[in-house]
């Protein structure tokens, strides 16, 4: 698997955070699995940080997907800690999501932890077959699911996996549509809760 796009970050975000996701998706079997990195995650501190990771990204010519908004939009159905602020580019061939917290001690806040820095939430690596790439997570490369119990639904489908010891956390997304850079409301909370659920008992 080949990050080399990625490099496209430096020096928004540091090479050698991204290199430790490289280091791990080297596997050959793995890279026939991977179609493509989807989409990266970064967080910030605070909505400036945000809106500065957003004019950077501009700067050196990411489309514009969402601009920096709340998310959600009707806020009343989700828990409080997965709210945040955020906004999505598209770059060369994979998008960014930027994300803020919306309130203290949220889930954002809390990975944050008080670092000024741009820091990887997650990378997402869009795959060829759902199931197949989450075993070879899993045998191959030592990740841990997150909720693989509940099978993400439909047109896009969505997991977290954790490798502990190296604090790496991925997201294996299978597209109906492989051009497609669709985020559904009810995955970003099913995401966020199994993170929240893990995080509970360790
Ligand atoms: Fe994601």
């Amino acid at each position: 698997m080949n990050l080399s796009s990625l490099k496209v970050l430096n020096p928004i975000v540091s090479l050698d955070e991204l290199k430790k996701y490289e280091d791990v998706i080297g596997d050959e079997d793995i890279d026939s699995l991977i179609l493509k990195v989807d989409h990266i995650s970064l967080g910030t501190k605070s909505i400036n940080l945000l809106r500065k990771l957003y004019s950077d990204f501009l700067y050196i010519g990411g489309s514009v997907l969402e601009d920096v908004h709340r998310w959600p939009a009707e806020q009343k159905d989700t828990p409080i800690e997965f709210h945040k602020n955020m906004f999505s580019l598209e770059l060369n061939d994979f998008f960014v999501v930027g994300v803020s917290p919306g309130s203290k001690n949220d889930q954002i806040d809390k990975f944050m932890n008080g670092e000024e820095t741009t820091k990887i939430h997650h990378i997402a690596f869009l795959v060829r077959n759902f199931n197949l790439a989450i075993e070879m997570f899993k045998d191959q490369l030592d990740f841990r699911c997150l909720d693989c119990a509940k099978p993400n639904q439909g047109d896009i489908r969505q997991v977290f996996l954790i490798h502990e010891n190296r604090n790496i956390l991925v997201e294996i997304v299978w597209r109906s549509d492989v051009n497609s850079k669709n985020l559904i409301h009810k995955n970003i909370v099913t995401l966020s809760s199994s993170l929240e659920a893990y995080k509970n008992v360790s």
